[in-house]
């Protein structure tokens, strides 16, 4: 199944894909665009079907069985990446990389809404997601976050569980130039 991919406002590629690797496989026998995606890139020098990272991974699981995908596992680079420890966040959907301050109860306004919007659809509809969007460490440092959804199924077909997968790296924007009440 080909799945959608839009190019939004920053100009930076979405996929939403029911599999990210079958879409991947299409654009390279199609004569795609992998050689641009390489350059520059972390993510993926990949022979065969691997994913050699150059980073350790961060990644988390959810619970896709619970509402609104609670946090069942974080590694040890989430919470060191993020600042955020496993127990601060257990039981608590992943949207609070959003914040700038873990007290605020809204997205920062430089975390891109239609970024957001396609996670969500992406995970109404059981498809993978891959993206990049703004997100802060405990202490605000702002991160890119190159992220990666994966539902996974069980025999049914019922999606369990998801596993995000997040490469952070340092986000050089000016945070100063946002006016933003209460964070
Ligand atoms: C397993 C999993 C990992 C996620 N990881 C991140 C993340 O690292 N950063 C982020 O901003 N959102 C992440 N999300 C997405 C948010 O939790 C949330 O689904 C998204 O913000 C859309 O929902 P909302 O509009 O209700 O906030 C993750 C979601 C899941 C299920």
């Amino acid at each position: 199944m080909k799945g959608q991919e839009a190019v939004h406002g920053s100009g930076k590629r979405l996929k939403c894909a029911k599999n990210v690797e079958q879409e991947q496989e299409n654009e390279e026998e199609e004569g795609g665009e992998e050689e641009e995606e390489e350059e520059g890139s972390e993510l993926p020098s990949k022979p065969g079907n691997f994913y050699y990272p150059m980073v350790p991974s961060a990644f988390v699981v959810s619970d896709a069985l619970e509402p609104d995908f609670p946090i069942i596992y974080v590694n040890t680079v989430f919470e060191n990446f993020t600042g955020y420890r496993a127990d601060e966040v257990l039981g608590r959907n992943c949207r609070f990389l959003q914040y700038r301050d873990p007290r605020a109860q809204r997205r920062h306004p430089l975390v891109d809404p239609v970024v957001v919007s396609e996670i969500r659809r992406c995970l109404e509809e059981g498809f993978e997601f891959q993206g990049e969007l703004l997100n802060f460490r405990k202490d605000g440092t702002p991160l890119v976050n190159r992220l990666r959804l994966a539902p996974i199924h069980d025999d049914d077909g019922t999606v369990t569980h998801i596993i995000g997968i997040q490469v952070f790296s340092e986000a050089n924007i000016d945070l100063s130039r946002v006016s933003v009440s209460g964070f």
